[in-house]
């Protein structure tokens, strides 16, 4: 179980989270979901150790983790897939997938890892991971290594930015999958109605607070109609 108590994050004298008091229980699946710049990439750096909250607590299974490194967090089980994935020069994606599930992976099971997000598996496995990989390729390899990694807490930021349309569905079924069996706790950040649906909980970010009393269906309508409201009005 993680739970965030009373975070307050600011950046150069603008409030970016304000009194965020989450509890994310095992085996759920919980959306973030919100405008633009509402705060929710924020949030899960701050879970994950790259920005440090002004104030607050994090606890991770009721462990105070707080001052925790980000190596230390992920050694204690927090894995996330970066919005804007990062390259890592001289790596290869079969590397990264060995280093993920710390253990003698063979290529066989490394090449399922990349098949379960749509990549033809064979021809990715010696590739560096640099910019020679499109956004979409880099995203997906990204998912497959915190799938491999298999923590006990997951957080994806934006799975399907860059992923196109016709890989979409595919890569809900990894969703899908991963809301059925597993046994940690999933954390999407996602503007996607597909994903969103799959949610236990939606959690709705505005002006980096919380405003998410709704139940899942009566959320997923009004954000989706206040979209197309905005849409037609334009
Ligand atoms: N290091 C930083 N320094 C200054 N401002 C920051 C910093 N990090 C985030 N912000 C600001 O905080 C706000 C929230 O950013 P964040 O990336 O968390 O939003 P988001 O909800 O993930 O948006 P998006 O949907 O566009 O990904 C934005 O206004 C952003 O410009
Ligand atoms: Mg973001």
């Amino acid at each position: 179980m993680l739970e965030l108590k009373n975070i307050y994050f600011k950046k150069d004298n603008k409030t970016i989270l304000n009194s965020i008091n989450l509890k994310f229980d095992n085996e759920k699946f919980y959306c973030i979901t919100g405008p633009n710049g509402s705060g929710k990439s924020s949030l899960a750096k701050i879970i994950m150790g790259i920005e440090k909250p002004n104030s607050g607590k994090i606890y991770l299974n009721g462990e105070d983790i707080t001052d925790k490194s980000i190596d230390e967090r992920a050694k204690l089980g927090i894995g996330f897939a970066f919005q804007r994935p990062v390259c890592f020069k001289g790596i290869t994606v079969y590397d990264l997938l060995r280093f993920a599930t710390k253990k003698d992976l063979s290529r066989k099971d490394a090449c399922e890892y990349l098949s379960k997000v749509g990549l033809c598996a064979l021809e990715y496995l010696d590739r560096e991971i640099n910019k020679s990989l499109s956004g979409g390729e880099l995203k997906r390899i990204e998912i497959a290594t915190v799938i491999a990694r298999n923590p006990n807490v997951a957080i994806f930021d934006e799975p399907e930015a860059g992923i196109d349309l016709w890989s979409f569905q595919n890569l809900n079924s990894v969703f899908k999958e991963l809301e059925a069996t597993y046994m940690g706790v999933t954390i999407v950040i996602s503007h996607q109605e597909k994903i969103l649906s799959l949610a236990d909980e939606i959690i709705l970010l505005d002006k980096g607070a919380i405003v998410s009393d709704d139940k899942k269906d009566e959320m997923i309508s009004s954000i989706f109609n206040k979209k197309c409201c905005k849409k037609v009005n334009q």
